[in-house]
């Protein structure tokens, strides 16, 4: 039977900064493991990815980084190159959307889809920052997700529930340029009218059918990604803007499209056959291969790319024609950082250049624990503790021992030189037995994309080794002469087992299975080989025992965790301003400073002091919410701002005749607004 042939690609990264924990853990180091595993399997693989350097998500770090989006883009497909480099990710090609070919490619698909009348144009009020002159699409644009509350949502999706978003959906819409509220103005735009799909997409999406054809596994897609889809489209789809008003991006290359680029969620999938085309220019291959006929689509992705990547980018593949179309989505959930969302701006990440740097040595254990806690199903976190406990007790106590075992005692009893197998016993043969079914129960898990649990199998094996060499005490045996063949027996057993390591182990740990493979002089890069049980034979020389995973010390938990919070920023979230009041309505107001005479706490609200205050014009009664920032004895003989002409209200029993006015920052900490200058009570304030 013919292998599966597979295009796999990894959600491009925005150039827009450095790649943290998150990131790796629910894109790239699952895509990564898929392939190796492929590889293994002798499928024919492409690994696609490459920097998404368009749209707001660039210009926005510009102009706060105070530089030009071209230099953001290299300064960051750098960054972020290297460190996919240095943590060992497998891809054909880190390729980037600011590359001639892609242009090129985005604008001829563009160019197919617009002839084949796939779009339709249309003239509508957008927002427009009139302060900056610009239209406010994307990230230009925030406010509150009409579906999560999210007070943060962007003007095309929520980054905390993941919906996808237009930006007249949001709640008090804001500007992300100049803080302010929007106005509407007119604006012509190429729209894909995604209802036009409806149908067809329901039955490729549930029943993976197109055209009565089948095309994919529906069992095999997530519930979440099936989920998110049906939600979107059973809510009914709409027409979604294809082009954007800005003047960084791909260029809109048909009459009309003057200062005009494609959106970015256009371009940036289609960035995926652009850097194909360069990989299969560079390495003399022809790029449709791996974009037509019998050939499985995969796109890794995290949960905020679903509706981008099952149903915008599906649609657009097939109105193109001849392409094909994701046979799986796997979309990850998001990672946590100890307690907290990883968060750039509150600079709340551990960030994987950073880590390298700080432990080259450690990839693998990293990579190990990434994959344990992945995000499959639901959020999950990374702490710096479990990161510990994962390294010396599953690592180290497990594997590490395990093959430390093996090759200490086969230099020490036979100089290296695998022992001879005599006959075996009932538990051996159980272990033989044992031994034979793990490469297709990980295999299997592989194929349905559950790679932690593939992970934790491969991880049985050492488990099962350890096992048997705990049962049979091998470094008890040698003692008695007369044991001699049963330790030979064990002790080849044990190869085998350490053998078939070096094997399970090169999708998830590449070093480790590379230092065991070495250590054993054996080398094999076929999965089927996982199947077989003698691996090496008797006799077979092998080399000196790797170190493989020093301890964690709690020195550098500590370190680490002292180190995120010292780093961590607060971000400073005002509330947006209120709408206008007139001159008129701010004069009614009746605002003076009021000298503190004298302060007692009001029994049973902990949050009130009763403050008797001189006005200049009388000596009066006002109820304050301060108790919890401010003791009595620190009120009295303030000058502070006094609202006078507010009705009298009973608070807790007691009659308050105006308000203290006060200050509260982003943490919501009080403060009073005194006077500079030693002004006296009374004193008026306009
Ligand atoms: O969410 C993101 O980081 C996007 N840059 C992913 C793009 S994936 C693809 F479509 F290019
Ligand atoms: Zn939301």
């Amino acid at each position: 039977m013919s292998k599966d042939k597979f295009t796999v690609t990894a959600a491009l990264p925005y150039a827009n900064g450095p790649l943290h924990l998150g990131h790796v853990a629910g894109v790239y180091l699952p895509s990564d493991i898929f392939v190796r595993f492929l590889r293994m399997n002798d499928h024919d693989v492409a690994f696609i990815c490459g920097s998404d350097e368009h749209g707001a998500a660039i210009t926005l770090r510009a102009k706060k980084e105070g530089t030009t989006p071209k230099e953001i883009v290299d300064k960051y497909n750098g960054i972020i190159g290297k460190a996919f480099n240095d943590f060992n990710i497998s891809f054909d090609i880190f390729h980037r959307t600011s590359a001639e070919i892609h242009h090129e490619t985005a604008q001829d698909f563009f160019k197919v889809l617009n002839d084949k009348d796939h779009f339709t144009k249309e003239t509508s009020e957008q927002y427009y920052d009139e302060e900056y002159n610009q239209f406010l699409a994307d990230r230009y644009i925030s406010g509150e997700c009409p579906k999560c509350q999210n007070p943060s949502a962007y003007g095309d999706q929520c980054e905390n529930c993941g919906s996808a978003l237009s930006p007249t959906e949001l709640i008090k819409p804001t500007s992300t340029l100049s803080g302010k509220t929007p106005v509407m103005k007119e604006t012509s735009h190429w729209y894909l009218p995604m209802e036009r799909h409806e149908e067809w997409l329901k039955d490729w999406i549930k029943e993976g059918k197109l055209d009565g054809v089948q095309q994919h596994d529906p069992a095999k897609w997530r519930n979440q990604v099936v989920g998110q889809c049906m939600s979107w489209i059973d809510g009914g789809l709409r027409p979604r803007a294809m082009t954007r008003d800005l003047d960084w991006g791909v260029k809109v290359p048909v009459d009309g499209g003057d200062g005009k680029v494609l959106y970015v969620w256009l371009d940036a999938p289609i960035g995926y056959i652009s850097a194909t085309k360069q990989w299969a220019a560079d390495k003399g291959k022809d790029w449709k291969d791996y974009w037509t006929g019998d050939r499985k689509l995969v796109h890794f992705i995290g949960k905020d790319n679903i509706v981008f990547h099952a149903i915008i980018f599906p649609i657009l593949l097939k109105a193109h024609e001849g392409l094909i179309l994701p046979d799986n989505v796997p979309a990850y959930e998001f990672l946590n950082l100890e307690g907290d969302k990883f968060s750039t701006s509150r600079n709340w990440a551990v960030w994987l250049h950073e880590y390298i740097e700080a432990y080259p040595e450690k990839i693998d254990e990293l990579k190990y624990v990434l994959t344990s806690i992945a995000p499959e199903t639901k959020d999950s976190e990374f702490t710096w503790k479990e990161y510990q406990t994962r390294i010396n007790s599953e690592l180290a106590d497990n594997l590490g021992n395990f093959v430390n075992r093996v090759t200490v005692l086969t230099q020490k009893y036979y100089d290296g030189a695998v022992p001879e197998r005599g006959e075996l016993t009932d538990l051996d043969k159980s272990v033989v037995t044992q031994m034979a079914e793990f490469s297709t129960k990980i295999s299997d898990l592989v194929y349905q994309y559950k790679l932690r649990d593939a992970q934790a199998e491969a991880m049985n094996l050492a488990r099962l080794g350890n096992k048997y060499l705990a049962e049979t005490e091998p470094w008890k045996m040698i003692k008695d002469p007369a044991n001699e063949k049963r330790v030979r027996t064990i002790m080849n057993i044990a190869m085998q087992i350490t053998a078939k390591l070096s094997i399970v182990l090169q999708p998830f740990l590449p070093s480790t299975a590379k230092k065991i493979s070495s250590a054993l002089n054996f080398v094999s890069k076929s999965w089927d080989d996982a199947s077989e049980f003698e691996l090496i034979p008797a006799g077979h020389s092998t080399s000196k025992t790797p170190i493989l995973f020093p301890k964690i010390e709690d020195s550098l938990v500590e370190a680490e965790v002292e180190k995120l919070n010292a780093s961590r920023v607060v971000e400073t979230v005002f509330e947006p301003q209120k709408k206008d009041a007139s001159f008129d309505e701010f004069t009614k107001m009746d605002i003076r400073l009021g000298k503190i005479l004298d302060a007692e706490k009001i029994k049973k609200a902990d949050k009130l002091l009763k403050l008797t205050v001189d006005t200049g014009l009388d000596k009066r009664t006002i109820v304050s919410g301060i108790a919890k920032h401010y003791s009595p004895e620190e009120v009295v003989g303030k000058t502070v701002t006094v609202l006078m002409n507010l009705p009298p209200r009973k608070i807790r029993g007691v009659e308050s005749n105006g308000m203290i006015l006060m200050a509260e920052n982003a943490e919501g900490e009080l403060s009073f607004i005194s006077p500079e200058k030693d002004f006296e009570a009374g004193s008026g304030i306009s």
